[in-house]
């Protein structure tokens, strides 16, 4: 099998489709780094098949192990102080203290890290700094020559990346909105949750340019001038809609699709309705940000 080979392999999960390979060993995670294009300063998420997988690498507070309880497997990654006995590589936390884990919902993913048998270094399946791919065909158009394998089980659900958190004894910071809201979080741990932006490359999710597409974008676009590719939202004359219904989770998951299409078309400009900041919201408007930048 390629995984056990050392070869990274793409793979859907319900966010997004990713890139990966064996979290154990530096020459499959090197691997990854190369067919991304992806810089090395960047720390990958690790990808578990379960709780038991999850304790081995990282220690949970109990702050951690309410949020695992109730997001896990889901669109939540924790970011959390890796043990020394981990067995990762350090390619995959870059020489940082804590290593981001995530347990996965979609059953590709759970069945290819269980018939592995490590845990699989994953992030987005497309080259570093452009869209990410929420089917095969955008990894195909992305990837296509440097990876030798992609499972293909259609569109992803939920169309955003995971929600990054790092949980303290007080509060929560919130490293990359996703999925998984603000709201959820402060519910789930009766904790404040905050949204830490002291610049530095914490989580490179936050690098400005990091979901752009190669057009220029132009946001809160009411109509498409001459040139533009409308995006829209809700009841409005566009080229290709979000979500008709004003549905954010319908939105989050045309998302990057809209954004593949629009790159793709004969428009030399991109233009996106407004988006309402609630609820998964703030995660749309947090891409939409950086695919403007
Ligand atoms: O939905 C997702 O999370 C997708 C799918 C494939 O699971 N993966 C994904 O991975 O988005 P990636 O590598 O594109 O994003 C990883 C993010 C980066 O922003 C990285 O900086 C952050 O996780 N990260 C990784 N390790 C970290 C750490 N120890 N501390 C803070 N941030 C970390
Ligand atoms: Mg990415």
């Amino acid at each position: 099998m390629l995984i056990r080979a050392g070869e990274p392999v793409a793979v859907p999960t319900e966010t997004v489709y990713g890139l990966a390979a064996d979290a154990t060993d530096s020459n499959a995670v090197a691997a990854i780094y190369s067919a991304k294009g992806r810089p090395s300063f960047n720390p990958l998420i690790v990808h578990v098949a379960d709780r038991a997988m999850a304790e081995r690498l990282a220690d949970f507070s109990p702050v951690a192990s309410v949020l695992a309880d109730r997001f896990w497997p889901g669109p939540l990654t924790l970011v959390l102080p890796v043990r020394s006995d981990s067995g990762l590589s350090p390619l995959v936390t870059a020489g940082l203290p804590t290593v981001a884990l995530r347990l996965p919902a979609h059953p590709a993913m759970r069945a290819l890290i269980r018939e592995s048998g490590c845990p699989l270094a994953a992030p987005s399946a497309n080259r570093s700094g452009s869209i990410s791919p929420t089917c095969a065909e955008h990894v195909l158009a992305s990837l296509g020559g440097k990876i030798r394998m992609i499972l293909d089980e259609g569109p992803t659900s939920e169309g955003l990346e995971s929600t990054i958190a790092a949980p303290a004894e007080d509060r929560v910071r919130l490293l990359r909105p996703g999925p998984v809201t603000t709201a959820m979080l402060e519910e789930a741990t009766g904790l404040p949750v905050i949204v830490t932006d002291d610049g530095k490359i914490e989580a490179p999710g936050q690098l400005e340019s990091h979901y752009a597409p190669s057009k220029p974008v132009r946001l809160n676009a009411l109509r498409a001038e001459k040139d533009e590719y409308l995006i829209g939202f809700g009841l409005m004359p566009c080229h290709i809609n979000l979500s008709q219904e004003a549905d954010m989770r319908e939105a989050a998951a045309h998302l990057f699709a809209a954004l593949h299409f629009a790159d793709a078309s004969a428009a030399t400009r991109i233009a996106v309705a407004p988006i309402p900041p609630d609820g998964i919201g703030a995660a749309i408007n947090d891409r939409l940000r950086r695919a403007a930048a």
